[in-house]
């Protein structure tokens, strides 16, 4: 039988062809995704979800093991479970290759659908496309993270998974992540669409990856009570121990270095790669960091969302 490699390659052989743009909004998603749009935006909402979203390397994972951690009462044990069990990714089984055994996938969704409640979902879908109850019915958690580091956390992370079958430089995925020729682009879009409904919508909470970097017990503490929970002392400082890049990303429960053991991610190079804000500044040249202040300009112009891309 064919690798899943293989079979990948069949279907995307190169990062071009795999891009497909959807409906609505124009969103550059994969084709396997384009087929199954409506079951993901059909999926059924449960009041007590709490969905985890963002653009992809805005720090979804660190928010996830936030989230679940305070809306299950910091059960430390219980989360030495892999975090990809314990809060699934929506829609990773249709980004995935069309599977020869198609009970692949309905095994991956039912498994979605029958998670014990407090389920704790992850997309990196934008609100657009998924359930029109999500934030209404239910409670929404995003997460954003300013466009440079972004864009050098996404470069890195396109060099690890085998199947995106990236060999590019950073300079032109940088340009192609301004002209929306990445996964999930539009990057803005996504976004502002999260701001707009925070504003508006109190069962929608709206982080920024730098706010955590410079005060996570802050971070904590508002999740906390969005999520309507109270944590001692003594829980509110472990957490805040336990979520520290340092120890999150030695956590095997939640780093994803099994990535490499099943095959999916290169040798070289790691998902939890720096945590840092500014990173950036060692990656682009002065030209190319004004084309993307120029790109943002553009973008924000007309919002009040404020990025800091350094603390
Ligand atoms: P870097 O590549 O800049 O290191 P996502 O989970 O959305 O894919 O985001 C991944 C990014 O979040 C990676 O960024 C990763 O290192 C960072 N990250 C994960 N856990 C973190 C933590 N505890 N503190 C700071 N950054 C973290």
């Amino acid at each position: 039988p064919e690798s899943l490699e293989e079979s990948f390659l069949k279907d995307f052989p190169s990062y071009d062809e795999g891009l497909v743009r959807g409906e609505p909004g124009g969103f550059v998603l994969t084709p396997h995704y384009g087929e199954n749009a409506e079951e993901l935006y059909n999926f059924h909402i449960r009041p007590d979800d709490i969905w985890v979203l963002s653009f992809p390397k805005s720090g979804t994972t660190w928010t996830q093991e936030l989230v679940w951690l305070i809306a299950n009462d910091c059960d430390f044990e219980g989360a030495q479970k892999k975090l990809n069990d314990r809060s699934p990714f929506l829609e990773f089984p249709y980004l995935l290759p069309r599977p020869q055994d198609l009970s692949t996938v309905e095994t991956q969704m039912k498994y979605r659908e029958n998670l014990a409640s407090p389920r704790i979902m992850k997309s990196h879908l934008p609100l657009d496309l998924l359930s029109p109850e999500l934030g209404k019915t239910c409670k929404v958690v995003y997460v954003a993270r300013n466009p440079k580091d972004v864009i050098v956390s996404y470069y890195y992370h396109h060099r690890l998974i085998k199947f995106h079958y990236f060999d590019g430089d950073l300079e032109s995925f940088a340009h192609r992540f301004m002209q929306d020729q990445v996964f999930y682009s539009p990057y803005f879009g996504q976004i502002l669409s999260a701001w707009e409904r925070a504003k508006t919508e109190e069962n929608v909470l709206f982080l920024f990856y730098e706010d955590l970097k410079k005060d996570l017990r802050g971070g904590i503490e508002k999740v906390a009570k969005f999520l309507g929970k109270s944590l001692s002392e003594d829980q509110l400082e472990k957490l805040v121990q336990h979520l520290t890049f340092e120890n999150l990303s030695k956590n095997s429960a939640v780093n994803k270095e099994d990535g490499k053991t099943s095959g999916s991610f290169h040798e070289d190079g790691n998902f939890m790669r720096k945590g840092e804000t500014g990173d950036w500044e060692k990656h682009f040249s002065p030209e190319l960091s004004r084309k993307i202040d120029e790109w943002t300009e553009l973008n924000l112009r007309g919002s009040d969302i404020i990025f800091v891309d350094k603390i």
